[in-house]
């Protein structure tokens, strides 16, 4: 195996190639590698520049994200940038692909950039709640600018060459040819024309005003909504002005080490990796080759499927758009493109890429066109005699090796698998509304899906930009499942006394983007009420507090927003929730006739316990059971999918964080009496909590054994 990181001298010209395999992260033997290397260097007087690049498909995408939060072996990044630095020779930085965090700052340690016009630099620090450590925050507004660096870092996303050089973050942006051979020939240049180092440790900083600091914070409160990482890293930068260079640096130590010891710094490098985990499914290997997906179609144009075509347009695939007459598809169609329209008002899109994607989707209502494609998700209304006459039609027109999948949320896929001929072929792919936004898609394995259609959905969910989770059949699968009893908490909480506003902001204050009731109304008040009418078999017959404020207000004709009343009542074209005072007055004579109203306040503990602990308590029985692979998965599927803020690390890291004896006491209190049925403990947790074990340990113990 080749050196992580290596040196060799090409002429007068020292070149390190750093070579670590997938990303290049840098690792400790990356850090010990680069000091003993710069130290070689320092004493090195026939060596007039140095050069440093890296092998693979990337520049450095960043420190190892794995040796965070234990002891780190010495030694510090910082500390061999500040050696690199100092280097008496003037040291060339070639970047390609995504240079990240500590790639950046490991090119900001150089004196000279010069970029691939397709690499992309970023500091994504902020989406793991750290704040950056090897000396970026000083650097960087010596480089560019306060200003612009502290955008760079509170808004995480990286910018390409052109704009990195107009930016004054490289020097020079090489299209075509090799980008190794034009660096050479730069640090060559370099030595020709007697340039020395160039150190942006020396540079001057210009400030930002308090005024216009302030503006900044008030726009990452609101883009960063309960987390302390803007704020630190304000404190940072604040440092590269106030205070000279080493003392900012000692200033960005302290501030970056306590990052790594927070709970939203734990929780978000937990999701990065278990987002990366999903797609490594037991059982599945390099031999099963996903198949190619070069055009797909769909059937239904309504809400879902017109979404889905849209994510299919988006990632340049062709797809054949099937409704059931002309008229539909024209609404259909109309909707797609009143979409990418607002899109292109809002200046994300272009109108030649609209009429792009829009030339991309095929409309038709024969089966016919179907013939070769080679995937086709059905997205027609949630009806199983439907759905199994399509598939019964799909699998007669549609080429041998096509895939078939339906978007269904709530029926038994085995079923709709079993009219066809090829059971194997059939999987689900459920996407979320707004399909052509949300980055959720839950891939359903049937009893009979094979591996090779498994490994295609994960690739194409990939090329969607999504990401992919898979799941076992079951009502709801992983997400859907787990809505139902915290869903249920909050109707109940609502008849026992506490208002929608009060059951809603709790669970905005906990870090859900928006309350279940005001989803409700958002989604319509009529479709949970439709689906627990059509599923009688998934819901209690015997207990009449079930479910039973959204049927009140679904009596009422009271559906949400499109009806401008539901839990909150809505001015015309407004989504802005107003007391709906009487809704209140209905829900709280429920709650009497019932006899669950109660006189006492209602906490908003009381409303976190009984919504968030029942969805928890309801992921241990979906691991029980497998229908999940793994507790990742499920924090995966509710970040994604469900609006559950990143920095709690999704239900089941939120569990272990605050300890499953924790949530277990919960449940046994909140199960007192009638509603012990709804909160008793899945096994999984109680054996785990009574253990004083986590879901994280249970889930490492499985992969051992395995
Ligand atoms: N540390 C450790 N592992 C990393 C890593 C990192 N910084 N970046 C990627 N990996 C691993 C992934 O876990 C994955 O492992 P797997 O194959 O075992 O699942 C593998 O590399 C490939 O990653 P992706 O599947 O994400 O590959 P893509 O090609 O889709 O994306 C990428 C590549 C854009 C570089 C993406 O991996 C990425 O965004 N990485 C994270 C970059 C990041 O956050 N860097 C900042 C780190 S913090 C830092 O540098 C602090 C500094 O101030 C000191
Ligand atoms: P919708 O009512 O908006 O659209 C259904 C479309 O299917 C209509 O355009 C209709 O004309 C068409 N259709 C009906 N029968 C057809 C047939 N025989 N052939 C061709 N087209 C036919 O429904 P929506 O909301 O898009 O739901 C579709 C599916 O997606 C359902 O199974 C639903 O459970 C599921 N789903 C819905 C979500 C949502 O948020 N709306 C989320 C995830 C899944």
């Amino acid at each position: 195996m080749s050196q992580p990181i290596s040196l060799a001298i090409e002429g007068d010209i020292a070149v390190i190639t750093i070579d670590s395999p997938p990303v290049n992260a840098i690792s400790a033997a990356i850090r010990r590698g680069l000091l003993s290397i710069t130290r070689e260097l320092a004493g090195n007087s026939k060596v007039k520049a140095v050069l440093l690049h890296c092998a693979g498909r990337t520049f450095v995408a960043g420190a190892d994200i794995s040796e965070f939060g234990g002891v780190m072996a010495p030694p510090e990044l910082r500390n061999v940038l500040t050696e690199f630095e100092l280097l008496p020779q003037p040291i060339v930085v070639a970047l390609h692909g995504t240079a990240l965090g500590g790639g950046v700052e490991l090119a900001l340690a150089g004196h000279y950039r010069i970029a691939d016009s397709g690499a992309r630099l970023g500091f994504p620090e902020i989406t793991l709640g750290i704040v950056p450590g090897a000396v970026g925050t000083q650097r960087l507004p010596r480089l560019i600018g306060a200003e612009q660096a502290l955008q760079m870092f509170l808004d995480g996303k990286p910018v390409g060459a052109e704009d990195a050089k107009k930016l004054g973050l490289v020097d020079e942006v090489v299209t075509g040819g090799d980008l190794k051979t034009a660096a050479l020939a730069y640090a060559k240049q370099l030595v020709a024309d007697g340039k020395g180092p160039r150190r942006v440790r020396d540079m001057p900083v210009t400030p930002i005003s308090e005024e216009r600091l302030a503006q900044i914070r008030a726009q990452a409160a609101k883009q960063h909504k309960g987390v302390i990482t803007p704020e630190l890293d304000i404190a940072a930068v604040r440092a590269s002005w106030e205070l000279p260079f080493e003392k900012g640096l000692a200033v960005e130590r302290a501030i970056s080490d306590g990052s790594l010891q927070t709970p939203e710094s734990r929780a978000q490098r937990h999701l990065f990796f278990a987002e990366r985990e999903v797609a490594h499914v037991p059982g599945i290997g390099a031999n099963d080759k996903p198949r190619t997906i070069a055009a797909c179609g769909i059937i239904g144009s309504g809400t879902m499927g017109g979404g889905i075509a849209m994510a299919f347009a988006n990632a340049d695939i062709q797809v054949v758009l099937i409704d059931v007459d002309q008229a539909a598809l024209d609404r259909g169609l109309a909707t797609i493109r009143k979409n990418y329209d607002s899109s292109v008002k809002r200046g994300r899109l272009t109108a030649a890429d609209v009429e792009k994607r829009m030339q991309m989707i095929k409309a038709s209502t024969d089966y016919a066109d179907l013939a070769q494609v080679d995937l086709t998700i059905e997205a027609v209304f949630e009806d199983m005699a439907l759905k199994r006459k399509i598939f019964t039609d799909l699998d007669r027109v549609m080429k041998p090796g096509a895939i078939l999948a339906t978007n269904t949320s709530t029926l038994d896929i085995n079923q709709i698998a079993a009219v066809t001929k090829r059971p194997a072929d059939v999987v689900g792919l459920h996407f979320f509304s707004p399909a052509n936004v949300m980055r959720l898609l839950e891939i359903v394995r049937t009893d009979t899906t094979s591996n090779e259609v498994i490994a295609t959905a994960f690739a194409l969910a990939k090329k969607l930009k999504k990401v992919g989770v898979l799941s076992k059949v079951c009502f709801g699968f992983i997400g859907n499942r787990m809505m139902e009893p915290y869903g249920r908490e909050a109707e109940r909480l609502v008849l026992e006394g506490a208002t929608p506003a009060q059951v809603d902001g709790a669970l905005e204050r906990f870090g859900m983007a928006m309350g279940i009731l005001a989803v409700y109304d958002m989604a319509g008040v009529d479709v949970g009420v439709k689906a627990h009418k059509a599923n009688p078999d998934q819901v209690p017959q015997d207990d009449p507090t079930y479910y039973r404020s959204s049927q009140v207000l679904f009596d009422q004709g009271w559906l949400g927003q499109k009806t401008g009343k539901g839990y909150y009542r809505y001015e015309a074209g407004s989504r802005e929730r107003h007391t709906h005072d009487e809704a209140l007055r209905l829900l709280a004579d429920e709650g009497k006739r019932l006899g669950i109203a109660r006189s006492e306040p209602i906490s908003d503990a009381e409303i976190i316990e009984r919504c968030v602990y029942s969805m928890i308590n309801e992921g241990a029985r979906i691991l029980e059971e497998g229908v999940a692979l793994r507790p990742g998965d499920i924090d995966t599927v509710y970040t994604a999918g469900y609006g559950f803020a990143r920095f709690r690390g999704g239900p089941m890291f939120y569990a272990d964080e605050i300890g499953l004896d924790t949530v277990l006491a919960a449940l046994r209190k909140h199960g007192e009496g009638r509603n012990a049925r709804d909160f008793k403990p899945a096994r999984l947790l109680q054996e785990l909590a009574e253990k004083g074990s986590t879901f994280a340990a249970w889930h490492a113990a499985q992969e051992n054994r395995t």
